[in-house]
């Protein structure tokens, strides 16, 4: 069967860390979506790695990680990531599987999304950069390069047509810059690309499936950056919902079995786009600087507030989640009272739902305040020292949300975290 570990709120909520707490009961880690605007943080040997395109499984030998068909893969990054993990002395190109169905990113991928962004101006949506973007428009559009096309004689000549294509479409944003530095590292990084372990991903995993095997998928992004569902148009260009495992690896719904949320103790967001519970003044700073928040992928500072659980209500639906995370909650352990935010008020009327557009109406949260614990939790290993006012928190969001909180992540250690 398949259990997924997906984010609820805007991303960076701790993914990497739960999926490398929970990798060694799975024979396989698979990530289904997104690509390397991912940036998931774990604690190897005490030592921080940052993971783009490799699922969070492969610190664990017993683990196959698979890069699945609905991922978009940039080989230049795949191949200075390999290096970092190889560093520790793991065997990557044992433990890593691509689908053959998986997109390819180019270098002019990504200067398209630079080219995008700056002239959107103050509209941005704050990409990552990474190409993500056009390089999903290209799968849509039916243009794309998938990692199976590295295995044709004429892959060159396919790589030229499309790059045309976008020359011309870089040539309509005036945009100048000479990415020819881009191209080198690209071709020499797939080169590599082809010496790794390419599979034919659906067959694959249902295979496994079939022998009992347990799968593991890693979400990337979360809830409300998802294409669809998110806070369009400031999203990403993927499915990151659970709906995403099916098409990302080929598997049918009904193979899905628990479906993790995980949800910091607060809120945060990078890029732009709207957050009705963001904080522009001290308490947000304060959550900054003790939760460290500033983006693993590209440093920017993280915009900071407090939880809001009508989103948290939102994603849990559409996910269908089965059990709940909470991480970070140590951040809050300093904070006299906390803040949840249980309706918006929209145009004078009070409202549980998230709204189509919520950039475009004057939205303003409604808060419960809660007593902070004002206790240092991060080395509670059992659920029952963990302060009381703690457990009341933790007991307001289970009602709210009607899925439980399993888990609480007292710290960015591997053995930081509690289960309840
Ligand atoms: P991801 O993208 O969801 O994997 O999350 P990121 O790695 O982008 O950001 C999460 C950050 O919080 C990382 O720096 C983690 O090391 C850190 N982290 C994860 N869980 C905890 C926790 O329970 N407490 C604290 N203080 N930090 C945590
Ligand atoms: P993880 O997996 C947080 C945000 C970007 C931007 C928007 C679109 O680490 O949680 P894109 O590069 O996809 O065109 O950016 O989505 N974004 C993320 N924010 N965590 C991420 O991934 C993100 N991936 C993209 O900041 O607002
Ligand atoms: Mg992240």
């Amino acid at each position: 069967m398949v259990d997924v570990i997906l984010g609820l709120q805007w991303g960076d909520e701790g993914k990497g860390k739960i999926v490398d707490y929970f990798a060694p009961g799975y024979d396989i880690v698979a990530r289904f979506q997104g690509g390397p605007n991912a940036g998931h943080t774990l604690y190897v040997e005490g030592k921080k790695v940052v993971l783009h395109q490799i699922p969070s499984g492969i610190f664990h030998q017993g683990a196959e990680n698979i890069i699945g068909g609905g991922v978009v893969l940039d080989p230049v990054i795949l191949q200075q990531e390999c290096k970092t993990v190889e560093g520790f002395g793991i065997d990557v190109k044992k433990n890593l599987l691509i689908s053959h169905r998986t997109n390819l990113i180019l270098p002019t991928h990504r200067a398209l999304d630079k080219a995008s962004e700056m002239q959107k101006g103050e509209g941005k949506i704050g990409s990552t950069l990474k190409g993500i973007g056009p390089a999903y428009m290209d799968k849509t559009g039916r243009n794309a390069l998938r990692v199976g096309d590295l295995l044709n004689k004429n892959f060159t000549s396919q790589y030229i047509k499309l790059r045309l294509k976008h020359q011309r479409l870089l040539d309509n944003f005036n945009f100048t810059e000479d990415i020819s530095s881009w191209e080198d590292n690209f071709f020499e990084a797939i080169e590599t690309l082809r010496s790794f372990k390419i599979i034919n991903g659906e067959y694959y995993i249902n295979n496994k499936i079939a022998e009992g095997k347990k799968v593991l998928a890693e979400g990337a992004q979360a809830a409300m950056l998802d294409i669809d569902f998110g806070t369009y148009p400031y999203v990403t260009s993927s499915n990151t919902i659970s709906a995403g495992v099916c098409t990302g690896l080929g598997i049918a719904p009904q193979k899905i079995e628990r479906v993790l949320g995980i949800t910091k103790s607060y809120c945060t967001r990078v890029g732009g786009g709207p957050f009705p519970t963001e904080l522009e003044d001290e308490t947000g700073e304060k959550l900054r600087k003790i939760g460290s928040e500033f983006g693993a992928t590209t440093g920017r500072p993280r915009r900071c507030g407090w939880i809001d659980l009508v989103a948290l209500k939102y994603a849990c639906m559409i996910n269908g989640v089965t059990d709940v995370v909470m991480t970070k909650a140590d951040v809050l352990d300093s904070f006299e009272n906390l803040q949840l935010c249980t309706s918006y008020t929209i145009n004078g009327e009070q409202t549980q739902e998230v709204p189509l557009q919520m950039e475009k109406l004057p939205l303003q949260p409604n808060y419960k305040t809660m007593k902070g614990w004002n206790a240092d939790t991060t080395s509670i290993k059992d659920a029952g020292k963990l302060p009381e006012d703690m457990k009341k928190y933790i007991a307001f969001m289970n009602e709210y949300l009607g899925a439980p909180v399993k888990y609480v992540s007292n710290g960015p250690g591997r053995d930081q975290i509690v289960s309840l």
